[in-house]
């Protein structure tokens, strides 16, 4: 049941900022993972190539990128790709945490961290909540690691029962 505030309140989230190279190894190496997976970004429309990764409490890390169609609106976002395979592949899993990178048309990793898209944080808040416990984002840009401690912070006062 969720609560009701009866006052004015605020929300917060804290963000971590941290360097790629000061994190811990699992976490480095989800982010590598999303960092490989936008190698494998089919974006010929829009030249954003964007990776996914997700770690699983069996241990099993799943990443996948960015899928464009000349239909655009039938081409899905990285994060999506990646929760949706991964539950698929691997349903009674539980997810621990997530990391997104993408490169722009240059070639190069962005210099801020991209967040995902709103369709894609509903998406894998479904995932948080089958966890049962805070999913931790990784935003990835060139020069820092944006850490986030779970989807929902990214998605405040989000649509999650009828
Ligand atoms: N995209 C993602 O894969 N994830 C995001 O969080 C934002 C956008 C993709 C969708 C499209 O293929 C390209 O980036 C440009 O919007």
């Amino acid at each position: 049941m969720t609560k009701v505030f009866t006052h004015d309140f605020d929300i917060t989230v804290r963000v971590r900022s941290l360097a790629l190279a000061d994190m811990a190894e699992a976490d480095r190496h989800l982010c590598c993972e999303a960092i490989a997976a936008t190698m494998r970004s089919y974006a010929p429309y829009s030249h954003f190539h964007v990776g996914a990764a997700i770690r699983l409490d069996n241990g099993e890390v799943v990443s996948a990128s960015n899928q464009e169609n000349v239909a655009y609106p039938s081409g899905t976002c990285a994060e999506r790709a990646t929760c949706y395979y991964a539950h698929s592949r691997w349903p009674e899993a539980r997810f621990e945490a997530i990391a997104i990178a993408a490169r722009g048309t240059g070639g190069e990793l962005v210099g801020h961290p991209i967040a995902p898209c709103g369709a894609c944080r509903q998406a894998l808040l479904e995932y948080e909540m089958l966890a049962g416990h805070d999913v931790r984002v990784m935003l990835i840009g060139s020069e820092r690691v944006y850490e986030l401690p779970s989807v929902r912070s990214l998605l405040p006062l989000a649509f999650t029962d009828f």
